[in-house]
């Protein structure tokens, strides 16, 4: 792996090492919306694969205000639409059309849920309603949206290499110590 994979993975770890100084760093920055009834209450839904969504907003947020804060880019405003990129409170794999198709229609009730949640700017909006490009034709407006984006398809595609490798459960699990997750 090139040192940048690397990097990028070991700060994926680290949103399962949730004691980290970097990861209470991060979290502080984004309490506001990240210590909700309504953000922590998103693990009874599973996300990818065996990883719940509480678990995915989680890696998604850490890695998005890692990237922006190099970047240049606002970190809490980063975050925090990344915090609330998938606020929606129903398991997407249930076939019930008033939320289906999940994949184009989720951006909109999250922007709708976060504004139930929070105050949001027209940058975290724009983050959260387009972070679903390119399957929803429309880029990302903001560096907010494209540091999101990015960051959310880096963290699906981990979560399921988990659902699909034997070998990369049992690194993770060695990495994290934690087994089975089986939501
Ligand atoms: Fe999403
Ligand atoms: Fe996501």
């Amino acid at each position: 792996m090139s040192k940048f994979a690397n990097k990028l993975f070991d700060a994926y770890i680290e949103s399962y090492n949730r004691d980290s100084e970097r990861f209470l760093q991060f979290r502080r920055a984004v309490a506001d919306v990240y210590d909700t009834p309504e953000i922590q209450g998103l693990i009874r839904f599973p996300q990818h694969g065996k990883i719940n969504r509480f678990d995915h907003i989680t890696s998604v947020s850490y890695l998005a205000w890692i990237a922006a804060l190099k970047l240049g880019v606002d970190p809490v405003a980063t975050g925090r639409a990344a915090v609330m990129h998938d606020l929606v409170y129903y398991d997407w794999h249930e076939n019930d059309w008033s939320h289906r198709p999940h994949g184009y229609r989720h951006p909109g009730f999250a922007v709708k849920n976060a504004k139930a949640l929070t105050t949001i700017s027209k940058r975290e909006e724009n983050a959260i309603y387009r972070h679903m490009w390119p399957l929803t034709p429309i880029s990302p407006r903001y560096a907010e949206g494209w540091i999101l984006t990015l960051s959310d398809k880096y963290c699906a595609h981990m979560e399921m290499k988990y659902k699909h490798s034997e070998e990369y459960r049992k690194k993770f699990a060695a990495l994290t110590g934690i087994e089975g997750m089986n939501v």
